[in-house]
């Protein structure tokens, strides 16, 4: 697909006003998961009227699909508390996030990297702008982008081997504080969202993938694993929720337990490549599923 395509695509998907001196807003960070590179195929896929729905997103992560749609309403949660300090930070005060940022990159070499992992980890009177800058800047220099943390919650991921990383995009941030004026933002696990969502919410699931195979594993994004229990919880979640009228869609990878989970609603497949993983030959196109409750 070329990138006007995209771009009409994502018009149509999209329904709020923009500011024009500003770049299209895109995710901020790098994270395991993220839907960049399959939005061509899941924008199609939005039910009809999309754009007049609010725009929920139980499984935030880099928040792709919120920053390509561009709703003008959304309610945005993540189970990972630091991830959405910092969409809380950009959202209500970018230039000062930006300003730590820019001397955060300054400062980069080894020894800075490890001694910004160690402030995050320990300082604990820290505003939450600078630690939003230092949670972008480790996610932008640390090995892969990994986001990984011990028992007691501390980031351990070593510095990547970048020559050259790019820390600091300023208009990429500046584009993110205005798509971010209309969210709520929210630290909560998904089934928070059994308390929340509306008839009539448009909600996109992309949780924590099944693994395709035993030594294949998307599963750690946060201190709590997220195993066959807790896809079994997000279906009876999403049976809940199709009955309340919300509008669901969920991706997941294509292996039968996902697809007997959902066999009462409609499974779409699309084509994905794995940019984050550690061992590269894993890294080629697989399948995953999108489950939708509705036609389109
Ligand atoms: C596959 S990633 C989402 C990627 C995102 N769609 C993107 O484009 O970057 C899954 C996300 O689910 C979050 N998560 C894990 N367990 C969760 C839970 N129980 N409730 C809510 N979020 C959870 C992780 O912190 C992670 O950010």
């Amino acid at each position: 697909m070329t990138t006007s395509s995209l771009a009409t695509l994502v018009s149509a998907a999209s329904s709020a006003s923009f500011p024009s001196a500003l770049p299209a807003p895109a995710p901020i960070v790098k994270w395991a998961g993220g839907k960049g590179r399959l939005l061509s195929q899941l924008l199609p896929l939005l039910p009809p009227g999309a754009e007049l729905m609010r725009h929920v997103e139980p499984f935030l992560g880099g928040a792709a699909m919120f920053f390509a749609r561009r709703p003008e309403r959304a309610l945005l949660c993540d189970v990972n508390p630091s991830l959405i300090g910092t969409y809380e930070a950009v959202r209500d005060d970018v230039e000062t996030v930006i300003g730590h940022l820019e001397r955060l990159a300054r400062a980069h070499g080894d020894a800075s990297y490890y001694a910004v992992r160690e402030r995050y980890n320990r300082a604990r009177r820290v505003s939450q702008a600078e630690r939003a800058a230092m949670f972008i800047y480790l996610n932008k220099t640390c090995f892969n982008g990994l986001h990984r943390v011990n028992r007691r919650g501390e980031f351990n991921v070593p510095l990547g081997r970048y020559k050259n990383p790019r820390i600091i995009n300023e208009a990429a941030l500046r584009s993110a504080h205005a798509q971010l004026q209309g969210a709520e933002l929210r630290c909560a696990g998904f089934d928070e969202l059994l308390a929340s969502a509306r008839p009539g919410d448009f909600i996109y699931f992309d949780p924590p993938y099944e693994p395709v195979s035993a030594t294949a594993s998307f599963t750690s994004y946060a201190q709590d694993g997220f195993g066959r229990e807790q896809q079994l919880q997000l279906r009876d979640v999403f049976r809940a929720l199709d009955r309340r009228g919300c509008r669901l869609m969920l991706s997941n990878s294509d292996v039968a337990f996902i697809r007997d989970l959902y066999a009462d609603y409609r499974i779409d497949k699309v084509s994905a490549a794995r940019a984050i993983n550690s061992n590269a030959s894993r890294r080629g196109p697989v399948l995953e599923v999108v489950v939708r409750n509705y036609v389109s």
